[in-house]
């Protein structure tokens, strides 16, 4: 079979679609899932760039990526909940308990998997996995959003917050998000009442008082969105680890979030999905062939939304 692969760390030059790969074989727990869709994460450029290679050392060569959406081909002992020819989505990238999801065939392990929304296609599907898990996560689990909060997202406009504002406004949340300027209108579209751009405007001068902040850039965004909290308070971040001591200060409580995706969260949605309230977003979508392209687009071009590859037409 083909799969984009790594020989070597590196930038996008590195990034080679190698052919007669064997096929990988399933193990008790996994099912193998033939490949139509797939999309890009942050973490699979960090992992190709070598980024990651101290704290999760892989071996080369290395397929990339985790996020799919295909037809199941083949299921692992033990594995109930699917049978061959169900379409799914799912994650299975090699820091997933997987094999890399830009190949013709791909395992994954069953608990990372589920059944695939009805409603949307393979490319749709493909998008949604961890970005998805991640603002369920976020927005249900640890802020645990409700009807009349205030909630404030960084980054509304990338793949995580493009699905945050949607879930954010489902549970009847005022939502602000920071954007740049050429993303307000497409934050305004998901449902943001309020944009601030981040590159010209400072986000503590204009808010206060907020329930909740869903940081998704880190650094000086996440330190500085302790001033906007009200006291009791929440930050919940996924791009490093909020200074406790500030939090203490101001009396709020900061998470930093591991997005642990699980059938269960993708199952949860598939519902969101499927009963229209919250809507994949993709950018753009190139050809498998293509991967080096996808790659540079995802990282040069400031996607809104997801950036996605397709396997199968
Ligand atoms: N902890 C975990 O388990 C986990 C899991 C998934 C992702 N993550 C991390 O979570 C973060 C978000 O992921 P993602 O998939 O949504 O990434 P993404 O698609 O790259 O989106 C990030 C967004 O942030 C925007 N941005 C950049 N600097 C900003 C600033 N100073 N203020 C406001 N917005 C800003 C970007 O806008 P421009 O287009 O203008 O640059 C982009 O739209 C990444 O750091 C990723 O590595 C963590």
């Amino acid at each position: 079979m083909r799969a984009v692969q790594i020989n070597q760390y590196g930038g996008t030059e590195v990034i080679k679609v190698n052919q007669d790969i064997p096929k990988p074989s399933v193990q008790p727990g996994q099912v193998l899932v033939e490949v139509h869709a797939v999309s890009l994460n942050r973490i699979d450029s960090f992992l190709r760039s070598g980024y990651l290679q101290q704290m999760m050392p892989m071996q080369l060569p290395l397929t990339l990526a985790g996020d799919f959406a295909g037809t199941i081909s083949e299921v692992g002992e033990g594995v109930t909940d699917f049978k061959v020819g169900d379409e799914a989505y799912g994650q299975a990238g090699v820091y997933q308990g997987g094999s890399g999801s830009l190949a013709e065939f791909t395992v994954a392990a069953s608990g990372k998997v589920a059944k695939k929304p009805t409603t949307v296609g393979m490319n749709e599907a493909a998008s949604l996995p961890l970005v998805g898990a991640s603002a369920i996560q976020g927005l249900e689990e640890h802020i645990q959003t409700k009807t009349g909060q205030n909630i404030l997202i960084h980054g509304g406009a990338g793949g995580i917050g493009s699905l945050a504002i949607q879930l954010a406004k489902f549970h009847g949340a005022y939502v602000a998000a920071t954007v740049a300027d050429s993303e307000a209108d497409f934050a305004k579209s998901l449902g943001a009442n309020q944009v601030i751009d981040y590159t010209t405007q400072d986000f503590t001068k204009v808010l206060k008082d907020f329930d909740a902040v869903f940081d998704l850039v880190g650094g000086e965004t996440a330190t500085k969105s302790f001033k906007v909290l009200k006291k009791g308070g929440v930050l919940v971040s996924m791009a490093g680890q909020p200074d406790q001591q500030l939090a203490k200060e101001h009396e709020v409580t900061a998470i930093a979030q591991m997005t642990q995706t699980s059938t269960r969260q993708l199952i949860r949605l598939a519902e969101l999905v499927d009963s229209g309230k919250i809507k994949p977003q993709v950018d753009k979508v190139f050809a498998f062939t293509e991967a080096k392209e996808a790659f540079d687009y995802f990282e040069q071009e400031h996607p809104k939304g997801k950036v996605g590859l397709k396997l199968k037409f």
